[in-house]
C-alpha cells in the first residue's frame, strides 16, 4: 500500500498544481428552485459539472479528484429524493463507466455501501477493479460517506487486526485503515452553494487543506469557476505551523 506524507507528521510538498481536491457539490436543490423545477432536475443537471470537472482537472494536471454525492446524512431527505439520487448515480456510473476507463482514469468509491442496493454495489465494484489499473487520475465519488465513521471504522479495522493496540496507538497505525488510504491529503477543498461548512465530509484528511467556498451552484460550477479556486488556492501561503519568516528561508 502506497504511503502518503501526513501533514501533522511531516512537512508536505505543496506544489502549484493541487495533488488532490476535494469538493462538496452543494446547491442543486437551489438551481433548480430558482428555475421553478423539481429538485431531481438539479441532482440531473449536476452530472454535467461532475463531467466538466473531471476533464479540466485531468487538462491541469490534477491527480486525485473527490467528489461528496451522498452525505451519511442525506438519508434524512425525503424518500423519493433518496431514491432518485441512487438511481442517478446508478444509471451515471453505468452510462460513463466505458469513458472513464478508456481516459485511463481509476475510479473508486469511499463510504458506507452496505445500505445500496445490490446492483448498485456491484456495478460500483467492477468499476472500480476494471480501472484499478489505470495510471491516470484518481476519480472518487464519496456516497453514504461521512467523516465521523470513516474514523471509526478505520479504528474498528485496525483493533480487529492488531488488538495489542488496544492500549496506545497512534497516526501511522490508524491512517491506513482510512478510506482514502490510497491518497495524499486534499490540498484544495471547495463547497459551491455558498455555505460554509465540512458537513461531515473528510473531517480527518482535512487538517491542512485549504479552503474554498463560493456561491457558485454545483449545476453552474465549469472551468473558469474550478480556475477561479485555483487561483485563489495558488494565493495561499501554506505554512503547516511554521512562520512566514521560515517559509521564506527554505529553498
Ligand atoms: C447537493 O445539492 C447534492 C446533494 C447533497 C446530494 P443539494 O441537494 O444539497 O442542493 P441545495 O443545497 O438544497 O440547494
Ligand atoms: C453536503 O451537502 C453533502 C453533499 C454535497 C453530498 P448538504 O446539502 O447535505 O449539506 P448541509 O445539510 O447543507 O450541511
Ligand atoms: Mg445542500
Amino acid at each position: 500500500m502506497a504511503q502518503f506524507q501526513s501533514s501533522t507528521c511531516e512537512i508536505p510538498n505543496a506544489k502549484a498544481i493541487p495533488s488532490h481536491i476535494a469538493i462538496i457539490m452543494d446547491g442543486n436543490g437551489r438551481w433548480a428552485k430558482q428555475r421553478m423545477l423539481p429538485r431531481i432536475a438539479g441532482h440531473q443537471r449536476g452530472v454535467k459539472s461532475v463531467r466538466n470537472t473531471v476533464r479540466h482537472c485531468v487538462e491541469i494536471g490534477v491527480e486525485y479528484l473527490t467528489l461528496f454525492a451522498f452525505s451519511s446524512e442525506n438519508w434524512r431527505r425525503p424518500k423519493d429524493e433518496v431514491s432518485f439520487l441512487m438511481t442517478l448515480f446508478y444509471s451515471a456510473l453505468d452510462r460513463e463507466i466505458d469513458q472513464i476507463h478508456k481516459d485511463n482514469l481509476r475510479f473508486r468509491v469511499i463510504g458506507d455501501l452496505a445500505p445500496f442496493n445490490a446492483k448498485l454495489a456491484t456495478l460500483i465494484k467492477e468499476a472500480e477493479l476494471r480501472t484499478a489499473g489505470n495510471t491516470g487520475l484518481t476519480f472518487t465519488i464519496a456516497a453514504n460517506y461521512g467523516g465521523r465513521w470513516d474514523i471509526l471504522q478505520a479504528a474498528k479495522r485496525m483493533l480487529n487486526d492488531h488488538p495489542e493496540l488496544a492500549g496506545g496507538f497512534d497516526e501511522c497505525h490508524l491512517s491506513p485503515y482510512l478510506s482514502m488510504n490510497y491518497a495524499p491529503e486534499p490540498d484544495l477543498f471547495i463547497r459551491t452553494g455558498g455555505e460554509q461548512r465540512i458537513s461531515n465530509f473528510l473531517l480527518w484528511q482535512l487538517a491542512y487543506t485549504e479552503l474554498y467556498f463560493t456561491d457558485t451552484l454545483w449545476p453552474d460550477f465549469d472551468s473558469t469557476a474550478l480556475d477561479l479556486a485555483i487561483a485563489s488556492y495558488q494565493a495561499r501561503e501554506r505554512r503547516f505551523g511554521r512562520t512566514s519568516e521560515q517559509l521564506l528561508a527554505t529553498p
